[in-house]
């Protein structure tokens, strides 16, 4: 796919030299037009039905490229255990976000059929991942993956950890989607992938590429993105799908976004923000920690360490609570959940890192004196 080259004008993608030379080559994209996006084709539509999971899940007979395998039908696809990947049925299997802030069983309602062809791994455990491909193998489709997470309160991957997965994925034929809803223009203008350098062979967006109106995307290696009609064989198709209005705001935030120095502003707030968060846990002496990527940032109470769901699980949510609302009132309105992620934005200046962390401390001498 090379750098990530989401939303950015077909004049900025030509080829500059022979190695990239796949760059600029005409696309045609699920909407039946011709795009000049380099290598990454993105159909602008809906995530999952029809996406990459969709895209997946149909191709059953439909000969795999993957680096040293042949022909053969795959149905299961891997998540990890807390990451959310949106309300697709099968996806709706240990599901982060509001689904572990409620309690919620997981995915009543599914027809167990579904549910079944979804495995389930532990984040920053390349153990478990490999055990269940020693077991169904062939049979996977795909691992997709938050590769920060963000829907069990922020989780970094571990050092290796990214690599581990797509090592392991790609030694089975199967393939990597990054699921960049949060990450995406977020952690990197080119996402996580940008951040660390590693490259999926899909990618999901959302969110910040409507610029808050309503579209996704989602875009990977040309041989998958051609299976798509009119291309290909798999039907993708939305009324959303391209939607004028939505692209341009997207594009209107891209082009913010694009400005120089914008990542090294929120990386400066962010790492403010966790300095003083930081701070006042050891100040009072309040048993928490925090994870931050960028400009995303958890604090998670009652735990010294939080690499995974389960270790998020082990968190003090009813300290979380108080934590809330003792912020509420002194102004500052939190990400409701201890699953949530909170986010620096461009919007914010010093002096609101500064008032959050004033309402911060002033919460944490009162929680002391409990
Ligand atoms: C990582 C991730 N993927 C997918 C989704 C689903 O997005 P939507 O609710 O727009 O379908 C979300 C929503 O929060 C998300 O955080």
């Amino acid at each position: 796919m090379g750098t990530p080259h989401f939303g950015t004008r077909a004049s900025e993608n030509r080829p500059a030299n022979k190695k990239n030379r796949g760059a600029g080559n005409n696309l045609r994209c699920a909407n039946g037009r011709r795009s000049r996006v380099g290598r990454t084709c993105l159909p602008f539509g809906t995530l999952y039905r029809n996406g990459p999971i969709g895209e997946l899940r149909n191709r059953g007979d439909h000969e795999r490229r993957a680096p040293g395998q042949s022909l053969y039908q795959a149905n299961k696809i891997i998540k990890f255990d807390g990451c959310y990947h949106g309300h697709a049925d099968g996806l709706l299997v240990k599901a982060g976000s509001g689904i572990a802030a409620l309690g919620l069983p997981d995915s009543p309602g599914v027809p167990p059929g579904f549910a079944r062809e979804t495995l389930v791994a532990r984040f920053n455990d390349p153990a478990s991942l490999e055990g269940l491909f020693d077991r169904h193998g062939k049979n996977i489709a795909a691992v997709i993956v938050e590769p920060v997470c963000g829907n069990m309160g922020v989780i970094p991957p571990a050092p290796g950890f990214l690599d581990a997965m797509r090592k392991v994925a790609h030694a089975y034929g199967a393939l990597l989607i990054y699921d960049e809803v949060i990450t995406g223009f977020r952690v990197a203008l080119g996402g996580a992938q940008q951040l660390y350098k590693l490259q999926p062979d899909l990618t999901c967006l959302g969110k910040i590429l409507g610029g808050g109106l309503p579209l996704a995307a989602f875009g990977g290696r040309r041989e998958i993105m051609n299976l798509l009609a009119p291309e290909g064989p798999v039907y993708q198709a939305g009324t959303l799908s391209g939607n004028p209005l939505a692209v341009a705001a997207g594009l209107a935030v891209l082009r913010l976004l694009s400005r120089r120095g914008t990542y090294s502003a929120l990386e400066d707030l962010g790492r403010k923000m966790e300095e003083g968060y930081r701070a006042v846990l050891r100040q009072y002496g309040i048993h928490g920690t925090v994870n931050r990527v960028g400009s995303m940032m958890t604090v998670f109470f009652g735990v010294d360490r939080v690499q995974s769901a389960a270790d998020a699980r082990r968190g003090d949510c009813a300290q979380f609570a108080r934590y809330f609302h003792g912020m509420l009132r002194r102004g500052v309105y939190w990400p409701p959940s201890q699953f949530e992620a909170a986010f620096v934005s461009l919007s914010h200046l010093e002096k609101d890192i500064a008032k959050t962390l004033q309402a911060f401390s002033a919460w944490a001498r009162e929680e002391r004196r409990r």
